[in-house]
């Protein structure tokens, strides 16, 4: 309907995606194409492949989709590129998101995520765009003081990447009390796993995975010999973590919805973004060999440090304000993941920046 009306007024929204070409911003820039968006990618490829670019454009038929390498900390080319593109809002995911690597370099997390959304915000103001969509996460409530998760439970980061999404967090808020003629949309991500389901763009980590799908998945294309299962004794029905999982694709659906809500009201929201409902490591496991028809070995393992035993979201306030909710099963997300991962099973190939 969107894509209806941006051709009707014949030049369609553009939108700063800094961090487009990353996991969950490709996924994003490729149902911003498809409502008649045009994604303006910045990025530094920190994270990332410019090859994910050339596969947006392969998935959407869209040629005309701007990248500019360039890191957010650098506020002088975030307003060239927000003025000279003309970009009506920002949908910001660039940042570092290693919980461990946080704990081991902090001042780089401070730097690139908290630093770095100061000066895309200062951009902003200089350059009058008055709408952004942050990407938070579930991590800023901390130990559970009570589940599912809602909105108003404390805030209590555990860690200092949680505590830079905090950091974002207070400051957009105060941004947005100040009347900068700025509106805001706090999106708190539980568990984003899945692929688009062409295959052709999907998460592609450096080095060991930390995150329980993508290695899942390198151990099923014969990456790697077996998942370590962090801890098998916790106060869960079988004994092992337990996480609200969400497809990628319906979270890129999300933020649709949130861009939408921003430019058509001046209200700011902070919202969870989940289905509600826990998995347990050994739920996906099982789901993961149905989808791929592998077996995934594993081993039990010391817990790891810092983890939480189990946490899941309340998505009603999802529903009331954005009118979104999940759609996309387990299933559905292995096999994603695995139509990507079987697909690309070393990630994206090596392309040199600008030949993409
Ligand atoms: P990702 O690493 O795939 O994407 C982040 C992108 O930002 C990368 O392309 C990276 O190169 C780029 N980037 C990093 N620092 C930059 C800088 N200073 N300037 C320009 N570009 C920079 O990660 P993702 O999983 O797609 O996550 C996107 C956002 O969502 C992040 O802010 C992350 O903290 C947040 N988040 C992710 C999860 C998750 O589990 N994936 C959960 C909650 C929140
Ligand atoms: N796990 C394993 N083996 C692995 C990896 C993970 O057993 O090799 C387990 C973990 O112990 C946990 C579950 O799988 O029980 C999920 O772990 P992930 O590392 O995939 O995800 P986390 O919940 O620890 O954290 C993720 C992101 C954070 C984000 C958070 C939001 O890494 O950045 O989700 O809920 F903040």
């Amino acid at each position: 309907m969107a894509g209806i009306t941006n051709f009707m007024q014949g030049r369609s929204k553009r939108i700063l995606v800094p961090g487009g070409a990353g996991y969950i911003g490709s996924h994003t820039c490729v149902e911003l194409i498809n409502r008649g968006y045009t994604p303006v990618i910045v990025d530094n490829f920190v994270n990332s492949s410019i090859a994910s670019v050339d596969r947006i454009r392969q998935i959407t038929g869209a040629n005309d989709v701007p990248v500019i390498e360039a890191d957010i900390r650098d506020t002088a080319e975030m307003v060239r590129v927000l003025r000279e593109h003309e970009c009506e809002a920002v949908i910001h995911f660039a940042g570092l998101k290693a919980v461990g690597e946080s704990t081991a370099q902090p001042l780089d997390y401070y730097s690139n995520n908290v630093q770095g959304s100061l000066s895309l915000l200062e951009a902003m103001k200089q350059a009058g765009t008055g709408h952004i969509v942050f990407s938070s996460s579930a991590t800023v409530y901390g130990t559970p003081v009570s589940l599912p998760y809602t909105e108003s439970h404390p805030l209590a980061p555990t860690n200092p990447y949680g505590m830079t999404k905090y950091a974002v967090e207070l400051m957009l808020n105060d941004l947005v009390a100040s009347r900068a003629g700025i509106n805001a949309g706090i999106l708190r991500y539980f568990n984003p796993i899945g692929a688009h389901p062409s295959g052709l763009i999907g998460e592609d980590p450096n080095g060991v995975p930390n995150n329980l799908m993508p290695f899942v998945a390198q151990v099923a294309v014969g990456r790697r010999p077996h998942l370590n299962v962090f801890g098998n004794d916790y106060d869960t029905p079988d004994g092992t973590g337990v996480r609200d999982y969400i497809h990628v694709v319906d979270l890129a659906e999300a933020h649709i919805a949130a861009l939408e809500k921003l430019l058509a009201s001046p209200d700011s929201f902070t919202v969870n973004l989940g289905s509600g409902i826990g998995h347990s490591v050994l739920d996906v496991v099982k789901a993961f060999e149905q989808a791929s028809g592998r077996d995934i070995p594993l081993e039990f393992v010391d817990r790891r440090p810092g983890d939480l035993p189990a946490y899941w979201a309340d998505p009603t306030y999802a529903m009331e304000l954005l009118g979104w909710q999940t759609r996309l099963t387990l299933e559905d997300m292995c096999r994603d993941q695995w139509a990507w991962q079987s697909g690309n099973p070393n990630g994206y190939p090596d392309v040199k920046i600008g030949a993409a």
